[in-house]
């Protein structure tokens, strides 16, 4: 039988995600305070929240080192090498954020060198060819932030605001992509709703005005940027949750994955999808999935989600930038296998006429995974921790021939 050829779009874009707080090292916000507050529980709970299966595999789950952030993956230092990776890796195209902690570490002090050193970012990236998308904010807030009551605080948009003009007046020339929320969401519902990240709160009402306030700042942050860069590109990267099912999968569907983008859908250039999560839905049970595959995490391994979740939002008309789709998988026995999946859907979708531009597999690099620390494994590129050393895996390779050859055959 002859083999089937999947071409993408000319001028697709290839690329990989990262963000500032779970690669740079060494930052200093509401994030690092509060774990180094919470390592040594993080580390005594980890008896619960894991597998034996997966302690065994990963005995760093039990280990306070593992939920301290501090150098991560060293990549404030060494992006330019990392860059290397990925353009000798056929990336075209790169996402990264600029940490809001570093430019402004006190209420209406900028620090210049941090702000040129995203400048430094920028040109690295441009020099190989990677064209820049920048997040403005990805989950991290600098402790004055924090002080003043955070995202639940008015306010904030207008520090945000701020801030942002700040970053657009430094790296505006260069940078065509702005992705200016990482997963409102998905922030609400783990550090408002349950209380998971920090400042661990629990509560519907906080996480729907964290939510607002959210969708106010991208509002606001979307008109400055276009005010000074009429041709920019501005969207946010919304974490999308495949829902399967009847009437309580609509409803979920309107409220997880309608409510932040209607709020801003007028105000967007291009919609940002974070695909990694499937929920088939019985009656009023959610997550009934099979879960025939699934992640060292446990997470259910399902690409034909994505190609639903690109058929719904194709009636925004707009854009679509998968901005994160990826694997923890430290064998990297499934990753090559899970990209050409999603790939394949997302493949199907274009041919039915999504507008989709562009893939960043999550992560080019092994990165800081948030309160589950350093075992799971995202990155292309393994990172042994203690001699910071990169080894670039097989699946990245399998990866790179797609990004060159703007597609692959089944
Ligand atoms: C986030 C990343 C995170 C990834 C894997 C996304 O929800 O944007 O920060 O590392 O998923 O969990």
């Amino acid at each position: 039988m002859e083999k089937q050829y999947l071409r993408f779009p000319k001028n697709f874009l290839w690329g990989a995600a990262a963000s500032a707080y779970q690669v740079e090292g060494n930052n200093f916000n509401d994030w690092s305070c509060w774990e180094k507050k919470n390592a040594v529980k993080l580390a005594r709970s980890a008896a619960k929240c894991w597998s034996d299966g997966q302690r065994k595999q990963f005995p760093e789950t039990s280990r306070q080192d593992n939920y301290l952030s501090r150098r991560a993956s060293d990549h404030y230092r060494q992006f330019e090498k990392d860059f290397d990776l990925a353009q000798s890796l056929g990336q075209n195209a790169h996402r990264f954020s600029v940490e809001w902690s570093r430019v402004e570490p006190a209420m209406g002090r900028f620090n210049q060198e941090a702000i040129a050193h995203y400048q430094q970012v920028v040109r690295a990236l441009r020099a190989r060819g990677l064209e820049p998308f920048v997040t403005l904010w990805h989950f991290t807030n600098p402790v004055w932030i924090s002080d003043l009551g955070g995202w639940e605080n008015k306010e904030t948009v207008k520090y945000f605001s701020r801030y942002v003009e700040k970053v657009i007046a430094a790296l505006g020339a260069d940078v065509n992509f702005w992705v200016t929320i990482n997963e409102p969401e998905m922030y609400a519902a783990l550090a408002y709703l349950k209380g998971v990240w920090p400042p661990q709160k629990k509560s519907i009402w906080r996480a729907r005005r964290v939510l607002l306030n959210l969708s106010r700042a991208h509002r606001e942050v979307y008109q400055i940027i276009h005010h000074q860069f009429p041709k920019a590109r501005v969207g946010a990267a919304m974490n999308h949750v495949y829902f399967e099912g009847h009437l309580s999968a609509r409803l979920a569907d309107y409220v997880w994955n309608g409510y932040f983008l209607n709020k801003v859908k007028n105000c967007q250039d291009f919609i940002g999808l974070n695909y990694y999560f499937h929920s088939r839905v019985k009656g009023l049970q959610y997550n009934q999935n099979e879960n025939k595959e699934i992640s060292d995490l446990g997470w259910e391994i399902y690409p034909e989600g994505i190609y639903h979740l690109l058929k719904k939002l194709k009636k925004y008309r707009k854009p679509i930038y998968i901005t994160e789709n990826g694997l923890a998988d430290a064998q990297d026995k499934k990753r090559e296998k899970f990209i050409k999946d999603h790939l394949r859907w997302v493949h199907q979708a274009i041919q039915e006429g999504v507008d989709a531009r562009g893939y960043f597999y999550w992560s080019l690099l092994d990165n800081f995974e948030w309160e589950k620390g350093f075992w799971p494994r995202f990155g292309l590129v393994g990172i042994n921790y203690q001699t910071l050393e990169r080894t670039v895996r097989p699946s990245a390779f399998a990866y790179a021939a797609i990004c060159r050859q703007n597609g692959f055959s089944l």
